[in-house]
């Protein structure tokens, strides 16, 4: 199996290209591991440095522990060199945008704050808008 990521890169600073990001969260959502729900799931992030992460869904026979594509793309970012997402596309098995779940827009919370992109069913929206009154780390350092 090839890895997908290799080919995936823009210059920093790019405008958004929200088609190529449907387009890589759409080919990764092929490789979900999802058995028991039969719904699948991909999501692709831009980088602050201009990498393209991504992730699928990943079940289990212990239903509970599943892992949500965005675990597996926040997990990516981390192992190929870290930064800051800036654009999120998350797609379900039509290749339809799918609303991350609360867990997850925490997820995408803590590594793309509140000005991060994410590709909805309703236009693009910010992290601010869909996770409002957030809990982050500027909460930890309140006495
Ligand atoms: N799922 C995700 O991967 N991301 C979400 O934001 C919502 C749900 C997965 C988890 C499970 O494998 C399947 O979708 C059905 O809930």
């Amino acid at each position: 199996m090839s890895s997908l990521i290799d080919s995936f890169h823009t210059p920093p600073g790019s405008p958004v290209d929200w088609d190529a990001l449907r387009r890589y969260a759409t080919e990764v959502m092929e490789r979900a591991y999802a058995p028991y729900s039969h719904y699948k799931v991909g999501v692709a992030g831009l980088v602050d440095d201009g990498r393209v992460v991504l992730g699928c869904n990943v079940e289990n026979a212990a239903y509970g522990v599943a892992l949500c594509a965005e675990c597996g793309m926040v997990s990516a970012l981390h192992s190929t060199g870290g930064g800051r997402l800036v654009a999120v596309a998350c797609v379900d098995q039509a290749g339809k945008p799918l609303m991350p779940c609360g867990r997850c827009r925490q997820l995408l919370w803590e590594n793309g704050g509140p000005t991060m992109q994410l590709m909805t069913a309703s236009g693009v929206k910010t992290m601010d808008e869909v996770l409002p009154d957030a809990f982050g780390v500027e909460d930890l350092n309140k006495k």
